[in-house]
This record gives structure tokens, sequence and C-alpha cells, in this order.
């Protein structure tokens, strides 16, 4: 037992809520182990927090851009040099492997630098007037105060793809990191905060649901970017609507990888196991549905199966170790469940498909890495399980494998396995994903391309790449007459 606090930040000090009960911050492969306890916070903190950020918000809405900008790549530098160190806070603390959370941290240290970069590319541009003697620009000016609310899976690189773009476009920030995840949290403003974003700029919340509704209903925070859960997120969504806010959300998805008979099944299968039983399926990427050509079903379910008895859960810590614990009991539970689910309904169970037990297992959240063999219209081929579970369906054709993909609510990401080019634009044309692979897993994203899904799974701009700046900053329209070109206003 440890006492370590995770406090507010909260115009440039450390300070606790008055939320009620501290939060405990657990190690997922061993519930008993508690690193420390969050503060808890309610609508009175997070009204402090934003009052804090609008008073600051002048000054950093004059800093210049670029200036803006190299701070956040002096946090990038911090965040890659302590790599190491957040990565392992992130295994304890998420359950993941350490492997994984170090490539974690590195992303979010490539995310930070991609952006302080755009802090140099925050054009407008000059549109021609079709009055005389009028110059026209567009340019672009921060929003306002933004709320940010972050998920427990990527507890480090989510909260800062969204803290970058949302500083250098010179917004003022209050984020609520995830309950489950408060050390690393802390970790993320640390690096910040020690590469100069001055006080009240950066602004933390600790506690749950109810800090994060206060986040939303505050009249003063003007957007509000949310990764987490569709019912969550469609509730913010809802409710920033209402309250006239913008809303950028990021939510479920059920990601197909396709394989068609032509395809590298030995491909498809290190891309299936990695992208459905890495980071133990708690990833909005992860690939839950392989829809599989029926002539080379038999071969890829045996391999699959194979690499799923290959894998070693436990402790992410330990070198041997291929599969953390799901984050927390809860998340747990609802794994377990629809591993009952798919058993009711009658899918073969073709391996794993309870908890995984044994030495070491016992106090953690484990399960086992399940192929079941479904068919398109059951549960557990539709709804989002985030945990290490794999649907394979069959299809007899390339249309009917376009059709599955697309009968879910979701299009975040997919992949396709053929060799056939035609197949491959065709896909492209059809798939009904925000991101598509070809002969790739469905995992991952870079820093300069847009990231986010159609449908149920995504609301407002794309993260990452130069579209993350559009919802972070306002466009003003300039009309400039330098010359009596029209007296009176324009043509009509
Ligand atoms: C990735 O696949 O590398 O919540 C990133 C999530 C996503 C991030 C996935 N927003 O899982």
């Amino acid at each position: 037992m440890s006492d370590r606090q995770f406090l507010n930040f909260i115009g440039g000090a450390w300070v606790e809520g008055s939320g009620g009960d501290p939060i405990p911050s657990l190690n997922p492969a061993d519930a008993r182990q508690i690193h420390g306890y969050a503060t808890n916070s309610g609508a009175d903190d997070v009204a402090a927090a934003v009052a804090a950020a609008e008073e600051a918000l002048a000054s950093w809405r004059a800093t210049p851009a670029p200036v803006r900008g190299r701070i956040c790549r002096d946090a990038a530098r911090l965040l890659e040099e302590r790599a190491e160190e957040y990565g392992r806070i992130l295994t304890l603390e998420e359950g993941k492997l350490f492997a994984e959370a170090a490539g974690e941290v590195q992303k979010g240290a490539t995310l930070v630098e991609w952006f302080s970069g755009e802090a140099r590319r925050m054009n407008g541009e000059t549109v021609p007037s079709e009055i005389p003697n009028t110059f026209a620009y567009t340019t672009r000016v921060p929003v306002g105060v933004v709320g940010l609310i972050t998920p427990w899976n990527f507890p480090l690189a989510i909260p800062a793809w969204k803290i970058a773009p949302a500083l250098v476009a010179g917004n003022t920030v209050v984020i609520k990191g995830a309950e489950q995840t408060p050390w690393t949290t802390e970790c993320v403003i640390r690096a910040f905060v020690e590469a100069g974003v001055p006080a009240g700029v950066l602004n933390l919340v600790q506690g749950g649901p109810t800090a994060g509704k206060a986040v939303v209903e505050h009249p003063a925070i003007e957007a509000i970017s949310f990764t987490g859960s569709t019912e969550v997120g469609h509730a913010i969504y809802a409710r920033g609507a209402a309250l006239g806010k913008r809303v950028q959300c990021e939510l479920g998805g059920k990601n197909p990888l396709i394989l068609l008979a032509d395809g590298d099944v030995d491909m498809a299968v290190a891309a299936a196991a990695k992208g459905g039983f890495g980071s133990t399926g708690q990833r909005c990427t992860a690939t839950s549905r392989a829809i599989v050509e029926r002539s080379v079903l038999e071969e890829f379910v045996e391999k699959l199966a194979a690499a799923a008895a290959a894998v070693v859960p436990g402790d992410g810590m330990r070198p041997e170790v291929t599969m953390g614990p799901s984050v927390d009991a809860d998340q747990h539970g609802k794994v377990l469940e629809y591993l009952q689910v798919g058993r009711d309904e009658g899918v073969e169970v073709v391996c794993g498909g309870s908890r995984a037990t044994g030495e070491g297992l016992d106090h953690g959240y484990f399960t086992q890495p399940t192929v079941f063999l479904a068919n398109r219209d059951h549960r557990v081929a539709r709804e989002e399980i985030f945990g290490p579970v794999i649907s394979v369906v069959a299809v007899d054709s390339f249309d009917e494998a376009i059709d599955v993909a697309n009968a879910v609510e979701y299009g975040l990401t997919s992949s396709l396995y053929t060799r056939d080019v035609n197949k491959v634009f065709q896909y492209a044309d059809r798939v009904e994903t925000g991101m598509l692979h070809v002969n790739s897993p469905t995992i991952g994203g870079e820093a300069q391309l847009p990231f986010g899904g159609m449908k149920k799974t995504g609301v407002g701009p794309r993260e990452m790449g130069t579209q993350a700046i559009d919802f972070f900053t306002e466009w003003k329209t300039v009309y400039v007459d330098y010359g009596g070109g029209m007296r009176g206003g324009n043509l009509y």
C-alpha cells in the first residue's frame, strides 16, 4: 500500500479536490496492490479549473503560435526521455505489457512533436474578392477554454494527442483523465508543465463521471473532445449540442479484418492476433472480427487458434508475458459476460472462452484469448467487447465480405488481405470505415494522418493530422477595402 496522492492541477498548483472519497489507483494484474489514491473532484473543482483557464487565455492566445509550438516540442522531448519511467507507471496502472506501454509513450511523444511543427503552419488563405480594391483572407483563432475527457486504455497517448493541438492552437485546457489511470494522467501533465506551459493554461481535474459531467456542463467551456464509450459519447454529444458547444467524439469500434481466398493467410493471422489480443483487445482500433473466404477458413482458424494458444497472460512487467489483464473488475466482468453471450447464442468456441486462471493470475483481471466462429448476426460479431476476443465469420465472396464488414453500427477501421489490386480499390471505395488498411493490421495511426471513424464511431472533425487543428480553432473571414472599391457594401 502506498500513500502516493494524485492531485488536481489548477492555476499552476497541485491541489486537492473536494469531490468526496479518493479513488484508488490499483494494479489490474494484482488488484491487491494499490499504488495510491487520486483526489476526487466535483463541480466546484471544475469551476476553479475553468476560472484558471479563463484567466490564462488572453496571454496564451497572444503568445505567437510558433512559441506555443516550441513548448510542445520540449514536452515531446520530455515524454520521449521518460518513455521507460512513464511506461512502467502505465503498465502498473492500466495493465498493458511494458513494451506496449513504452511504445504508447513514444507514440504520445511523436504526436506532440508533430503538432509542435503544426504551430508554424496555422495558416489561413488569401482569397480573391469579387469587389474591386478588396483584400479578403481567412485566419484561425482559438476556440477559448476547451474541455478534454480521456479514457483509460491509452491514458498517456490520448491526453497527449488532445492537449497538443489544443495548446498549439492557442486554447487553454481543462482535462479530466480516466479515474482508473490518475497516475499516468499526472505524468502527461508534468511533461507539459515542465516544458514551460504557463500556469492556468493546462489544468487537470481527477475524478469520475461527476467531474466529467461538470466539464460538459460548464458554460465557459466552448468545446469538448471526448474519447471513450459510445454510450457516454452520445450523451455528451446530445448535452453539448443542447448547450451550443462543439463536440468531438471518438467512440467504439467493431473492426473487421477481411481475408480473401488469394490473401496471405500467415500475414492475416499475425495481424488478427496482434490486433485482437494486443493491448488485451482494449483498443478502439482492435481487430474484433475476421471475415474470411470459406476456402481459407479452416487454415485461418487453425492458425489463429495456435496463435491464441501461444499467448501468455500475466503481469505486463514480466518479460515472458504476452498479454496483460483487463483494466478493472467492471471491464473484466463485461468481457466475461460477452463470453457467456457467445455461448448462449450458440457460437462455436474455437479456443479460450473463459477467465484465465493459474499461477500469478488469481488476483488479476485475466481472460483467455478467445476465438469464436460466429455468423454475422450474432451479438459477439456486432457489439464492441473490448477484450481479447475475435469473432470469425465465414463468407463466400468479396461482395459478401464487404456487406458483412459494413453490417455494424461502427465504422472506425478495417483491414483487407488480398493480392488483387482491383479488390483493393473496390474495398477502399465501399468499406464504411474512417481508416482502412491493406495487408496491414487494423490498429495504429500516424500523427500526420487523420484518425477517426464513421457512423456511430465518430462525431466532429478527425483527430490527428492537420484536421485536428480544425476542431480547436475558429475561422475568421476578413474583408479589407483598400481604396473605395464598392462604397456601401458588397455587390448584392
Ligand atoms: C491505436 O490503435 O494505436 O481509444 C490507437 C482507442 C483509440 C486509440 C487507438 N482512440 O483505442
